[in-house]
């Protein structure tokens, strides 16, 4: 049997963002605009707030339950569109968990082990580090396969995770010998796929980052997102006027690529507007256009803030909807596994 599958999937894209501290310009720029962009399109898209992922590390319960509604919020301000995608936090929907206790059976150790995001997240400490942490990937696997997902649009970071979600997905249908899983593919694509710290280029922009200054909260409001770009590294030349003129420069680059994001243009437009220029002129056209895309999704994040219940009772019956998708997934791959399934509905083929 190849290792390819041959069954043909529908286009259906699943992406996750974890509650676990406040939203960032890069998981604006990298993730959800283009969560609503595909929402547009037209495509099927699921989109879930992945809740048990945020518990791998310390999370205060209190806390998580305002950074989901928070980010439900987030999701609905940038133009997610509960009648038109699923949106929904994962803990709702059982099946995440129980798909992923299966890949925890599929997946290697080593596989797990090379994981630069472990690395860097357990630091020196991998010894302390949750069994929750270490195991991640499988979940993430778990999230987008329970869904027969076909396209996961990311940030260059979750890169690796998904390279281990189409192995685990390959492995399984090699290990049972069917053509069950999709082998998913990352849309790792545009301008903001990695936005960096806005303190230093080599750093990417993060709400884990000690320093406020390092990034844009989808919560800051006008002025201090204006003060956190004038006061932006970057270095002392103007703007280079081609690409190529942006090699060495990671501060100048990624405010170039915020500004394209941004703007819905390509980098390459904005240095034929802006190339020549200071970023004494560069950073205030960058701050008033981050103010004009992001003022407006603050505002209506606070406002939906104002109504936990209404956002409670729309994840509520986006999970009803993802339920309804994932449980026959789950139902199957549990029968391929050999484990009898003769509770009521959920009853199996009887092989
Ligand atoms: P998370 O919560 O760290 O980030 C959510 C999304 O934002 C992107 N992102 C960025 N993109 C560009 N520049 C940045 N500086 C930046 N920071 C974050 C991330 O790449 C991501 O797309 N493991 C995932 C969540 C997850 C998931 C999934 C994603 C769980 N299950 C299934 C896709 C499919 C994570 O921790 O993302």
């Amino acid at each position: 049997m190849s290792d390819t599958p041959s069954k043909t999937f529908p286009k259906r894209i699943f992406s996750g963002i974890q509650p676990s501290g406040g939203l960032t310009l890069g998981n604006y720029l990298g993730a959800i605009k283009r969560f609503v962009t595909a929402q547009d399109e037209g495509i099927e898209t699921i989109y879930c707030l992945v809740d048990l992922h945020a518990i791998t590390v310390w999370q205060d319960p209190a806390k998580l339950r305002h950074a989901t509604r928070e980010l439900a919020a987030g999701y609905l301000a940038a133009g997610i569109d509960p009648a038109r995608s699923i949106l929904f936090n994962q803990s709702q929907v059982p099946a995440h968990a129980e798909l992923a206790w299966i890949f925890n059976c599929v997946a290697r150790m080593g596989w797990l082990r090379r994981m630069t995001q472990f690395k860097d997240k357990a630091g020196k400490h991998a010894e302390e580090a949750s069994v929750g942490l270490f195991a991640y990937p499988n979940l993430m696997a778990a999230d987008i396969l329970v869904y027969f997902a076909t396209h996961v649009p990311v940030g260059e970071d979750q890169k690796q995770h998904l390279e281990l979600a189409r192995d685990i997905a390959i492995k399984f249908n090699h290990d049972f010998g069917v053509d069950f899983f999709p082998v998913v593919e990352p849309v790792i694509e545009g301008a903001a796929t990695r936005v960096m710290s806005l303190r230093d280029g080599t750093k990417k922009m993060s709400k884990s980052d000690p320093s406020d200054q390092s990034r844009i909260n989808l919560t800051d409001d006008a002025d201090a997102i204006a003060q956190k770009i004038r006061k932006a590294r970057t270095d002392p030349e103007p703007l280079p006027e081609t690409i190529e003129g942006l090699e060495g420069r990671a501060e100048a680059r990624n405010l170039v690529n915020i500004y394209a994001a941004l703007a819905d243009v390509t980098p390459g437009q904005v240095l034929s507007a802006h190339g020549g220029k200071g970023f004494g002129t560069f950073k205030p056209a960058l701050a008033e256009l981050a103010v004009e895309k992001l003022s407006p999704l603050n505002a209506e994040m606070r406002r939906l803030m104002q109504d936990p219940a209404e956002i409670d009772r729309l994840l509520g019956q986006g999970a009803d909807r993802a339920h309804a998708i994932a449980q026959p997934i789950l139902e199957q791959t549990l029968d391929i596994v050999g484990m009898i399934r003769s509770r009521g509905a959920g009853s199996g083929s009887g092989r």
